[in-house]
């Protein structure tokens, strides 16, 4: 017999507000057309004044486990990837754990930025492989908006925000029915590119939250690079070929790095799973709102062969490889 874990369950929250291409015109020099051809975003969700990075988790995360049939107290670990958290300390994930009333096992962040989902699913991956958790919530929730220099025309249009997620159940099945639920992880970082995307605050840096800086050219040709290469290497660990895999649910970062990402794999666009027009980039709630997307519309069915990738901030990457 071997442990895996399954998919039970996907959930998805995005605030009300939605602020157009058009309305930041208002604000920055810029223009619909330059975002559109440039990015492919049209709009992206902001977060209400009073809407934390933890309520956007609980919605998705609550989201999730009623899809799932699973209630808050089976849970026995809660993991919550974000770069925006609510405060310094605690994690996030533990006012999470309050609100959905989790009263047992464990509650942490991961920070990774926008690969901190594919983290978190990894971790949570491997504890149920291990045989310690056997039932877990993996949130990725942001507000980026927060960190947002709204004068910074090279960075504020590219961001939204949201929150998405997955319950992860832990299965036993003989060898040779084991390729179902989560069939690798591989986690990827380079703290040398610190400087090409980072927030230049923090409590250990200056005690101020500070804002996103970003040296977009350079981040986009690392990004194609590295995402194509993460994805061969999935394939490559399990035997396969791009055209074994039925969906690929990328980090939504940009339209033209997706479609580079395709060409490069030679996979054809419409497998591949796009929200960042509606929603921009949301960091680590990206991978789990496009997935969560794709299962609800139906295009996503039980036994495909789904990959998630992303790559963010530190430069942090990887992939999942998931049968559904
Ligand atoms: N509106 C209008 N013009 C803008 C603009 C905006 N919002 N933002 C930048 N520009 C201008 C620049 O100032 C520059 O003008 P200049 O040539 O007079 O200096 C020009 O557009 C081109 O800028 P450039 O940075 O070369 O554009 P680009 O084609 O590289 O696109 C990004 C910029 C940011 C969209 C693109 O580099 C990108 O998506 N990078 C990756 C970002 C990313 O994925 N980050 C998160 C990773 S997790």
């Amino acid at each position: 017999m071997i442990r895996r874990s399954l998919i039970v369950g996907c959930g998805a929250y995005l605030p009300e507000r939605i602020v157009t291409n058009e309305e930041l015109v208002t604000r920055v020099d810029t223009s619909d057309e330059w975002i559109r051809e440039r990015t492919g975003i049209t709009q992206r969700h902001i977060a209400a004044d009073d809407q934390k990075t933890s309520d956007l988790a609980v919605m998705a995360g609550r989201d999730a486990l009623s899809r799932a049939g699973i209630s808050a107290e089976q849970l026995d670990l809660l993991i919550v990837a974000t770069a925006t958290p609510d405060n310094t300390f605690p994690s996030t994930a533990t006012k999470v754990q309050a609100q959905l009333g989790m009263t047992g096992g464990a509650a942490f962040d991961i920070q990774a930025v926008c690969s901190g989902f594919i983290f978190a699913l990894a971790t949570a991956d491997n504890f149920i492989r291990s045989g310690t958790v056997k039932t877990a919530l993996v949130i990725g929730a942001e507000t980026f908006s927060r960190i947002l220099d709204w004068n910074d025309r090279n960075t504020c249009v590219l961001f939204g925000d949201g929150a998405g997620a997955v319950v992860l159940k832990a299965a036993d099945m003989p060898n040779s029915t084991a390729e179902l639920g989560v069939l690798s992880t591989h986690l990827h970082s380079d703290g040398r590119y610190h400087d090409l995307l980072y927030v230049d605050g923090g409590p250990s840096s200056g005690q101020t939250v500070g804002h996103l800086r970003m040296e977009g050219k350079e981040v986009f040709r690392h990004a194609v690079v590295n995402l194509a290469k993460v994805v061969d290497e999935a394939l490559t660990a399990n035997n396969l070929t791009p055209k074994d895999i039925q969906w690929l649910v990328p980090h939504q970062a940009n339209r033209r790095i997706l479609e580079g990402t395709a060409r490069k794999l030679n996979f054809p666009l419409d497998q591949v799973v796009v929200t960042v027009d509606r929603h921009a980039n949301t960091s680590a709630a990206s991978v789990p709102l496009a997935l969560a997307e794709a299962v609800h519309d139906g295009r996503i069915k039980q036994g495909d062969l789904v990959l998630l990738e992303a790559m963010g901030g530190g430069f942090t990457w990887g992939s999942a490889l998931v049968r559904m």
